[in-house]
């Protein structure tokens, strides 16, 4: 497990090479231009002296195991939209084993303050043993801390216990959307589809992607180092399956297993409080799904349209249209010769859409605003402090190219929808352009 122990401070490992460093050229400089001595030991000292002893072991992992339970712990975010608490951690209790628990501080260095935890298990944990959990805690008075941990007793021994890091303390507005794509597993591979579906995100202005990672298959390893190196996308390592027993699928009943769907849930709410301090939107879909303007060119003009008419909102439902993968589109102009050694779909093929069947299962999914969400499902909002509105289908819906659902329909059933063609001028280079930087397409297609 990578931790830090011992009476180390409490920055960051670079931090504190970078502070060593900034000081070592302050002094070099001061020394070359032979300026008062003094005054470079006065600031020296000054900058050794600024962090505060911490005497615990600190976790930088995602799932992190809690001491004498049989639960984990994921994250902590600063929150105070619930009142009396300004701390909440994202965890993965085991449901039949809740039992009090308090969270614990280090203040000014000495980690001997503790506050009495909420705990709050999310309800939608269809039938597995294991759910997402809340735990909600009050940061002691005269205190600001930078970690948090979970007891069983107050009078517990920190010093068994790994602490995390307390996140948004200090982040900034600096995303209009963001997108989270819960758990990537087993050798999934479809490199295609993630390609041009990313550029997709991008041409409708979306400035970031949240990957949750436990594994994919090697072209797409590729693909995704490459966009991580871009800034683009945000890989978070998720070893669930050194934990726990993850499902591969939704339903205990049908599936075993410890956890619903890799922990999907646990993902989506990360993300959401990942993102709630950094950026104005979250976009809650899988990688196989586009939340499209049908009205709009971008998410941008789409927003700024809706947000006016529904500024209580928090919770904007887009329904999700399948195009069954089955089906091509007959003239075959996109079938383009570069990608057809690139595995996985190609999105501008599949043009036919089937319509929902109505009243038996609407695959909803979810813009949301995170500053008004609290606990989140798949489909819908579980917990939140606005309203919600359902985005008509003539303005926005989900293009959402797999295996057909209604598998009985005929071709001539299906509704043709070209709207990806409407961005093919930029998409197709884009696309080729990210295959090339992951060494995906050969350079000598270059022109
Ligand atoms: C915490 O430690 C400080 C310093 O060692 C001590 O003064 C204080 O009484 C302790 N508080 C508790 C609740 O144990
Ligand atoms: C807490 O545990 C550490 C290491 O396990 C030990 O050195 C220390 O004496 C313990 N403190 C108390 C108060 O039991
Ligand atoms: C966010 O959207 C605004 C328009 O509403 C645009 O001016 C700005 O550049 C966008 N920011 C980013 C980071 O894309
Ligand atoms: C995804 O996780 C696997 C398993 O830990 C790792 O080997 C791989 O490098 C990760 N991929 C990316 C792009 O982060």
């Amino acid at each position: 497990m990578n931790t830090r122990t011992g009476n180390t401070n409490c920055l960051w490992k670079r931090d504190f090479v970078l502070l060593i460093f900034t000081g070592l050229m302050v002094l070099l400089i001061y020394s070359l231009t032979t300026e008062n001595m003094r005054m470079i030991r006065n600031l020296v000292s000054k900058l050794q002296e600024e962090p505060v002893l911490c005497p615990v072991a600190i976790s930088e992992e995602s799932i992190t195991p809690l001491k004498n339970t049989k639960h984990y712990l994921v994250s902590a975010f600063m929150d105070q939209r619930v009142k009396g608490f300004d701390i909440r951690i994202i965890g993965i209790f085991k449901r039949d084993s809740i039992n009090p628990l308090h969270c614990s501080f280090c203040c000014g260095g000495v980690c001997n303050k503790t506050s009495p935890a909420n705990i709050l298990p999310h309800s939608d944990n269809f039938g597995f043993p294991y759910t997402a959990t809340d735990v909600l805690c009050q940061i002691p008075k005269n205190c600001d801390p930078s970690y948090v941990t979970v007891l069983t007793q107050p009078s517990s021994n920190v010093s068994d216990h790994l602490f995390i890091p307390i996140r948004n303390k200090k982040e900034e507005m600096r995303f209009n959307f963001t997108v989270c794509i819960s758990n990537l597993f087993g050798d999934y591979n479809n490199v295609l589809q993630f390609a041009q579906t990313l550029e997709m995100y991008k041409l409708l202005g979306v400035n970031r992607v949240v990957i949750y990672n436990t594994s994919c298959g090697p072209e797409l390893e590729r693909l995704l180092q490459s966009y991580r190196q871009e800034g683009f996308v945000e890989m978070v390592p998720w070893p669930i399956d050194r934990f726990l027993n993850p499902s591969r699928g939704w339903l205990f009943s049908e599936h075993g297993g410890d956890l619903h769907y890799f922990g999907q849930i646990v993902n989506l709410n990360e993300c959401v409080y990942r993102s709630m301090e950094r950026s104005h939107y979250v976009l809650l879909n899988d990688i196989d799904e586009i939340i499209m303007p049908y009205k709009h060119d971008n998410l941008v003009s789409l927003m700024n349209t809706l947000e006016p008419q529904h500024s209580n909102v928090g919770e904007f439902l887009i329904e999700s249209h399948f195009f069954p993968k089955k089906h091509f589109e007959p003239s075959g102009r996109f079938h383009l010769p570069q990608w057809e050694k690139v595995p996985g779909i190609n999105i501008l093929e599949h043009i036919y859409r089937e319509d929902p069947e109505r009243g038996v299962f609407n695959p909803l999914k979810m813009i949301v605003k995170p500053k008004l969400i609290e606990q989140t499902s798949v489909h819908e909002v579980l917990r939140k402090f606005g309203e919600r509105y359902k985005v008509p289908l003539e303005v926005c819906r989900i293009i959402h190219v797999r295996v057909a659902l209604r598998e009985y329909l005929k071709l001539e059933e299906l509704n043709e929808d070209k709207r990806l063609w409407d961005f093919q001028d930029k998409l197709i280079p884009n696309v080729d352009k990210a295959l090339k930087r992951a060494g995906l397409l050969p350079a000598e297609e270059q022109n």
